[in-house]
């Protein structure tokens, strides 16, 4: 153990526990550049990070009343000594909440293998077919050394089993011809089944990774308004749209509260919701030492207020969020449907690919939830609504 290593791990975990950031920028704000010697010391520093944050419930639960400064945490990290915890909570390192709010709905041993799962990071890409062709990325992808798997049904994403570098250093990636994006982020905005000459409205579209693919799925043919609420993401996602080489005239980015959007109905409508990030902590382990019931709370009156503003907008909803909880999920479906009446759940062919929702609920049968454990994917939730004839 060295004293550099313990200074970076106590600045990188106070960085994501106080100032509320991804494992990613903490990383970036302490290390800037200048951590490591040569990139496979800043990538094994990185790794050192990602798992100390990882385990940060596991060293409360070790700790237990005591007051301890994030540079002992380092410590007694480092020092690798941790007894076998009896909670399974802490043994996974997951929040008590969380492990006892996902547990009952899917069985204990199944939740002990989903926040298993989440310690890994899974990599799925995306074809960018404006940039190049699938079988040319693919090809281009195995000739720097990559493993990877294409999707039995998606032939533009590919997941990496195995690469010589980290993924978004390969040629393709900085180059924009494959995307990193999660596989059930692209089923999310398959499940519109978009048409050229359509007009779909993105309601929460920055940092734009799904307004592309919609794009994409279009041949550039689709019409697409990308909203979104902060203009630090929208200025990020003006600057992908046109890396990617989405022609400009297909998307308009509009800086908006989408609750009170003013617009004429739409063809279709992707929301895409602000939410917990639940599913996404084998991205971010920070996540876990951050989320509280009252954050979810937070999250799922905002995602009421979007949904039912869409349901306003147009005859076809996609609902999709980043989280393993009901409350972001087929909760907020399942009261924006109790005023909404004439909508119902729709599923997609791809739905087939999902679990179904959590039991319990009305409208569990016809949406989709994916897990890390058994698509190898983000958590995530997706409802398609449609407004029934007559
Ligand atoms: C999950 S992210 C969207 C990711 C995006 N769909 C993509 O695939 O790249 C949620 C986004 O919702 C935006 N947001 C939050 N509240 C909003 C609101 N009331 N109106 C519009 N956008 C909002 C956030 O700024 C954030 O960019």
């Amino acid at each position: 153990m060295s004293y550099r290593e313990v200074e970076l791990l106590a600045k990188v975990l106070f960085e994501v526990v106080e100032r509320k950031v991804s494992i990613d920028v903490a990383f970036k704000r302490v290390c800037r550049g200048r951590c490591a010697k040569g990139f496979d010391e800043r990538e094994r520093l990185y790794r050192l990070c990602r798992n100390f944050v990882s385990d940060y419930v596991k060293l409360l639960c070790y700790v237990g009343s005591r007051r301890v400064s994030y540079r002992k945490l380092a410590r007694i990290w480092l020092k690798g000594s941790l007894p076998e915890l009896a909670e399974p909570y802490c043994r996974l390192s997951i929040p008590r909440w969380l492990y006892e709010r996902v547990s009952p709905l899917i069985g204990e041993q199944e939740a002990v293998s989903l926040f298993e799962a989440f310690r890994e990071r899974f990599w799925w890409l995306r074809v960018n077919t404006f940039r190049g062709s699938e079988e040319g990325v693919i090809r281009e992808l195995e000739s720097e050394g990559v493993e990877l798997e294409v999707h039995r049904e998606l032939p533009y994403m590919v997941r990496v089993l195995r690469s010589p570098k980290p993924v978004r250093l390969l040629k393709a990636v900085k180059e924009f011809r494959a995307v990193p994006q999660d596989i059930a982020s692209a089923i999310a905005v398959e499940h519109l089944d978009v048409e050229p000459g359509e007009v779909v409205l993105d309601m929460c579209a920055a940092p734009g990774v799904k307004t592309s693919l919609i794009s994409m799925l279009s041949g550039g043919e689709a019409r697409v308004v990308a909203a979104d609420v902060s203009l630090r993401r929208l200025t990020a996602a003006r600057h992908l749209l046109r890396k990617l080489g989405i022609p400009e005239t297909s998307v308009s980015l509009v800086l908006a509260d989408s609750a009170s959007l003013n617009l004429r109905s739409v063809d279709k409508v992707l929301l895409d919701a602000p939410c917990s990030n639940s599913g996404a902590i084998g991205k971010d382990p920070g996540v876990k030492a951050t989320l509280t019931p009252g954050k979810v709370e937070l999250y799922s009156s905002t995602q009421l207020k979007l949904l039912s503003k869409a349901l306003q907008l147009s005859d076809l909803i996609v609902y999709s969020v980043c989280s393993i909880l009901p409350e972001e999920g087929e909760e907020v479906v399942t009261e924006a449907l109790s005023t909404f009446d004439d909508f119902r759940v729709v599923p997609h062919r791809l739905t087939k690919l999902c679990s179904r929702g959590y039991p319990g609920y009305i409208i569990s049968e016809g949406v989709c939830r994916m897990f890390p454990h058994i698509h190898s994917s983000d958590g995530f939730f997706i409802a398609r609504l449609v407004r029934s004839p007559g």
